[in-house]
């Protein structure tokens, strides 16, 4: 069913049940004051200097929030700071050298450790190589990369001496890396040469290679980590440079961190909007830190003891946030893994626990569903008593397997934290307390102290209790994104609207419904972006990809329900002469992984002799959706061409 948001409100959502978190949580929890949320509110925007002070400032900020032009926000202006220097430096000064501040796995039985001095000493070696490439302050630097430390290093690296850094996930096709890095006028690329999946290697520079052809302007350089030594044949060529090669070149150099202004770019992060175009999402050193900091702290309980594991890819904003900046900017042991979660067995994940005895371990809901289906004796397999706490994030989880992670895998005594956040948000935004609120199995709960957030309807008015309206953000955060990177016009068109007083508020995107107790259950998205495994992938640009098809004459991308996840649906109409061919269906799930990535791949293509189109010749797509989900198809009245209509939905039945 839908309803006028266009979301699908008869999916297994937000239960009324509230859980207390365990008393000994609560006793040990770094925030447990019940009047946080009521403290931070009185006292906003001032409340987020609680955030700021988590960090090292050089120079002290003068201003909290500048709101003098909107929607271009600054936070902690006057300050000065430096990342890398607040996510390594200050451990190492303070006691914590010896402390593991990487533990990564890789293949069977391969790990590796970095405590803070080790790597204090990479990413000051890394920084120098840099340096001496020519890279400058403000320069952005690619990194295109698998899990594996030297990521985190680079990344560090980057802000160590003001570059910027983007990251590419490493799953993205050559395109998708070449128009990333024209987009960002970027001239460096730090890349690698493979990665290993179920035991075998994967070559991922030939991908960047290819990339590097289709690039525009000139890349000055391009380094390479060596991860699969003679595997795949490792042949650099004269112009590109070997990483450890760098590292010796500048063995035990230092490079003192630059000090930066708050509101200097500490990264660029493409992700998918609701054009075919990826969207450039800036964010800046002191807000963005302050508040990956502070949620680290607040919300996953992070201590300096603690071993977190977050199991994103750092390719995308959670990556960024939980994995590298807000763990080690506390000063915790963040863990890396390389694999995937079912090899060499389905107990990969619990044996990693266990045998890193991790405290906190947060990953999507779809990973969830996947341990559940596989069964309870995988986690039964293992110790994992040392967890004291789990969270999740990218998607809606259903009550159900929130229930099962929090038996199955928190042997009933660890909470749960359900984050609802964006790359857009930089870090967390609403989410229970663990050491304060109940939790609420399939509602991510209320927004974070100092966050306000609203439910509304088309008119921007409050909806009731209950019901579907589209999610905003009405006050600003130190995390948001500043702007989409060269482009400030459709960055205010698309992320903000105009209030009624004459304001901005942020639209998230989602639909979402609000409880009686100010608990927020997010539906999903309204507009043309689907999360699919919690990665997020606009219906825009796979249709780009499709029409690029010979043979191709149109198509139409949309989310479907799949069960609790979401499948991508492709129509497509050919052109007159091309058969609506198993070839045709094969070549265009083919282009797609080459164009953008194997995990964009639709999971149906279903051909159609036209696709529905209103008598303004827009491809109506509510009617697509309704037609994959099964459901009721509402009004029709606005069709040019009705009569394809029954054809579709026959071809999604027999196809
Ligand atoms: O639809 C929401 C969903 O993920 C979207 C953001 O995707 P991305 O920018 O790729 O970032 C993912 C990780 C932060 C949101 O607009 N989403 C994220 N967290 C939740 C969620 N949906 C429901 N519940 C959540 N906890």
């Amino acid at each position: 069913m839908s309803d006028g948001t266009g979301v699908d409100t008869e999916r297994e959502t937000g239960g009324t049940e509230a859980i207390d978190p365990p008393a000994s949580f609560v006793e040990q929890a770094n925030v447990s004051d019940p009047a946080v949320r009521e403290a931070f509110a009185e006292n906003w925007p001032d409340c987020w200097e609680r955030a700021a002070d988590l960090l090292d400032w050089e120079t002290p900020y003068d201003t909290v929030l500048d709101d003098s032009n909107e929607p271009f926000y600054e936070w902690f202006t006057g300050g000065r700071l430096n990342a890398a220097y607040n996510c390594v430096d200050r451990h190492v000064e303070g006691g914590g050298k010896n402390r593991a501040a990487i533990r990564w796995v890789g293949k069977r039985d391969e790990t590796r450790t970095y405590t803070y001095q080790d790597l204090h000493r990479e990413v000051n070696e890394f920084a120098a190589a840099l340096r001496d490439l020519g890279v400058g302050e403000d320069d952005v630097v690619t990194l295109y990369m698998p899990m594996i430390p030297e990521l985190p290093v680079a990344m560090l690296a980057c802000a160590r001496i003001g570059a910027p850094h983007s990251v590419v996930f490493a799953g993205f096709a050559a395109d998708a890396l070449a128009t990333r890095m024209e987009r960002a006028d970027s001239e460096y690329l730090v890349t690698c040469d493979g990665y290993y999946r179920r035991g075998t290697a994967f070559n991922l520079k030939s991908k960047a290679d290819n990339a590097l052809l289709d690039v525009n302007h000139d890349v000055r350089e391009t380094v390479v980590v060596d991860r699969l030594g003679d595997e795949l044949g490792h042949h650099l060529p004269s112009h590109q440079r070997d990483y450890s090669d760098l590292l010796d070149a500048h063995a035990g150099e230092r490079v003192d961190p630059v000090p930066r202004d708050a509101e200097d770019m500490l990264f660029l992060m493409y992700t998918s909007g609701t054009t075919g175009e990826p969207k450039g999402v800036k964010h800046t050193i002191g807000g963005y830190l302050a508040q990956a900091a502070w949620t680290s702290h607040a919300v996953l309980d992070l201590e300096p003891e603690d071993t977190h594991w977050c199991s994103a890819d750092i390719g995308w904003i959670t990556g960024h946030s939980y994995v590298v900046y807000g763990p080690l900017a506390l000063g915790a042991t963040t863990t890396m893994y390389e694999g995937t979660p079912d090899y060499p067995d389905r107990d990969r994940v619990w044996e990693i626990v266990d045998t890193n005895a991790v405290d906190v371990f947060y990953t999507a809901p779809t990973a969830i569903r996947a341990f559940m289906k596989w069964g309870k004796e995988y986690p039964e397999r293992h110790d994992l008593s040392s967890l004291r706490l789990l969270g999740t994030v990218g998607e809606p989880i259903n009550p159900r397997a929130w229930k099962w992670y929090h038996e199955h895998v928190g042997g009933g005594e660890c909470p749960i934290v359900d984050t609802w956040w964006q790359t857009e948000t930089g870090g967390m935004m609403i989410s229970t307390l663990p050491g304060v609120d109940p939790m609420k199995p399939g509602s991510a709960g209320p927004p974070l102290p100092g966050v306000d957030v609203d439910v509304v309807d088309a008119a921007g008015d409050s909806v009731d209790a209950g019901e579907a309206g589209y999610l905003t953000v009405e006050k600003p955060w130190p995390g948001m994104l500043r702007t989409l990177y060269r482009n400030d016009e459709r960055f205010v068109e698309e992320c903000w609207q105009r209030t009624d007083d004459g304001g901005y508020r942020y639209a998230a995107g989602d639909g979402a419904t609000v409880d009686g107790d100010g608990y927020v259950t997010v539906l999903g998205r309204i507009d043309d972006v689907v999360n699919v495994s919690g990665r997020r992938l606009g219906t825009m640009e796979i249709e780009s990809a499709i029409v690029e098809v010979d043979g191709v004459a149109e198509a139409a991308v949309v989310g479907a329900d799949d069960g609790p996840d979401t499948a991508v649906f492709a129509y497509v109409s050919t052109e007159s002469g091309h058969d609506a061919t198993a070839a045709l269906r094969e070549r265009i799930g083919d282009h797609v992984a080459a164009a953008i990535g194997p995990f964009a791949r639709p999971d149906r293509v279903v051909f159609a002799p036209d696709l529905p189109k209103t008598r303004s010749g827009k491809i109506m797509r509510r009617l697509l959706t309704a037609i994959a989900d099964g459901d009721d198809l509402g009004d029709t009245s606005a069709l040019r061409n009705p009569e394809v209509v029954g054809e579709i939905e026959a071809a999604v039945r027999n196809e």
